[in-house]
């Protein structure tokens, strides 16, 4: 199964991805986490790719398409994978359609997250996610079970330095530029389908599953 995840800054692709992930048995490729992940190593990428973030907008291109498709030919994509925060913008996600027809392949569901931007800031000021195994929480939703401690691994919780107000509107501002054009982009091609993400976790996921399971 293959499945492009879309909507808005923390309407909550990361947060199902996972879940997904874990009951397909398919990797969760987040172009997000890649960064941070290579900021955190202090690679060139990682450094790169910290200026635009910490702006709230979108790394260049080609920093970010040729990575997305080398990683999904790789032998633990071969059953589907959920990309999570890729595509982001029209020349990524052609780029994508066109790197999977010369594999003889294509996606089969683009998810779409629907969320309201007053619902966002309140979300993502409450997000908090562990540093080293990259779990995400929420002080009010989605609390860990011992306050500002990961449940899976003990690390101390963060808060992601681009989850501050103001960075978090010019996010939703390059999101409606730039990214939500998708929506209509997977419409057109036949795959689009829509979530209510105004519900709580797991109201979301079983809508999810219903329908990739239709
Ligand atoms: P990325 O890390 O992808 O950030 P994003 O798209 O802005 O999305 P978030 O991770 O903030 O939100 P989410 O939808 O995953 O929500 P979450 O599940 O955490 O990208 C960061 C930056 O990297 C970009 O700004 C850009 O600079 C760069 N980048 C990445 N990919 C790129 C690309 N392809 N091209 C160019 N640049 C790229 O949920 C949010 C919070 O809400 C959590 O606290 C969660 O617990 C809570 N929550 C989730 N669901 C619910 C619910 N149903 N009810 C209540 N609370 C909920
Ligand atoms: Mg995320």
């Amino acid at each position: 199964m293959k499945i492009v995840m879309l909507g808005a800054p923390g309407a909550g692709k990361g947060t199902q991805a996972i879940k997904i992930a874990e009951k397909y048995n398919i990797p969760h490729i987040s172009t997000g986490d890649i960064f941070r992940a290579n900021l955190k190593a202090g690679t060139e990428l990682g450094l790169k790719a910290k200026v635009y973030m910490d702006q709230g907008l979108l790394v260049p291109d080609e920093l970010t398409t040729g990575l997305v498709v080398d990683r999904i030919q790789q032998e633990d994509c071969k059953n589907g994978y959920v990309l999570d925060g890729f595509p982001r913008t029209i020349p990524q996600a052609e780029c994508l359609t066109a790197a999977l027809n010369d594999l003889n392949d294509a996606l089969d569901f683009a998810l779409n997250i629907d969320v309201p931007d007053e619902n966002i800031v309140n979300r993502m000021s409450g997000r908090r996610a562990c540093p080293k195994c990259g779990a995400t929480y929420h002080i009010a939703y989605a609390a860990p079970k011992k306050e500002g401690i990961c449940d899976s691994c003990g690390e101390t919780l963060i808060q992601r330095d681009d989850d501050k107000p103001e960075t978090v509107q010019k996010r939703l501002d390059v999101y409606h530029a730039q990214t939500q054009p998708l929506i209509d982009y997977y419409e057109n091609e036949g795959i689009l389908k829509n979530v209510d993400g105004t519900k709580n976790l797991d109201e979301v996921f079983a809508q999810i599953i219903e329908v990739l399971e239709a």
